[in-house]
């Protein structure tokens, strides 16, 4: 493989728990009671897309103002929770694989559909590491759609059978391989059926 293509949140570091806090505590305020199962259907999928999800698991609507309003502060409680992350946040292995990558010359791309990618890979220290970042504010179809991986093998300059994608969400695999790549799953493998090999981190990695 000449690409390796990293979705952010869960993958690269440990912010999945951020988003899965802000999103309880606005579902609670549906008097709806978000569960990890529940949550396992949010990641990887857009803030809007997200919000429609609760809403309809809640059985509630609500106007197109407090539509906006309301994925707006969930995004504020995001943004407290992550206020002081460093790279501590990294998720195991992941600063030793990044930099393996660069050391074999790989070429290294993000395909995230966090509008906040920026500031968390700025945050946690690896920006720079990047060649190429695809995130929220680039793309209009969200996972399962293959427009943001799409993009990535083209910021890296290279078709998409030549890339590699890691992945924590089953809306991300499923993205992934519509792309035509390869996707290693990170997490477990109950959860990641569909990717081609699952593995637990990135401790031990080898290419
Ligand atoms: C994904 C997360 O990376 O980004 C989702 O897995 C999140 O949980 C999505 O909803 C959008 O993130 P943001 O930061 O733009 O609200
Ligand atoms: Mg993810």
């Amino acid at each position: 493989m000449k690409g390796y293509i990293f979705d952010l949140d869960g993958v690269l570091v440990d912010t999945a728990k951020y988003h899965y806090i802000a999103w309880k505590t606005i579902a609670k305020e549906f008097n709806f009671e978000l569960t990890p199962q529940h949550n396992e259907q949010l990641k990887g999928i857009g803030r809007e897309v997200s919000l429609h999800q609760i809403l309809q698991w809640a059985g509630k609507t609500l106007s197109e103002t407090d539509f906006t309003d309301t994925a707006l502060r969930k995004n504020k409680l995001y943004l407290e929770q992550i206020s002081s992350i460093d790279s501590s946040e990294l998720l195991p292995g992941v600063l030793n694989f990044l930099q393996l990558l660069k050391a074999h010359h790989k070429k290294i791309a993000l395909g995230s559909a966090s509008r906040n990618a920026r500031l968390v890979l700025e945050r946690t220290g690896i920006l720079l590491l990047f060649d190429a970042i695809v995130d929220g504010t680039m793309v209009s179809k969200a996972k399962p759609d293959p427009e943001v991986f799409l993009k990535a093998a083209e910021g890296l300059g290279l078709p998409p059978a030549d890339c590699c994608v890691f992945e924590d969400a089953p809306a991300g695999v499923q993205a992934a391989k519509s792309a035509g790549m390869k996707v290693i799953g990170v997490g477990n493998p109950e959860v990641l059926k569909a990717a081609d090999t699952v593995i637990p981190n990135f401790l031990n990695m080898k290419i």
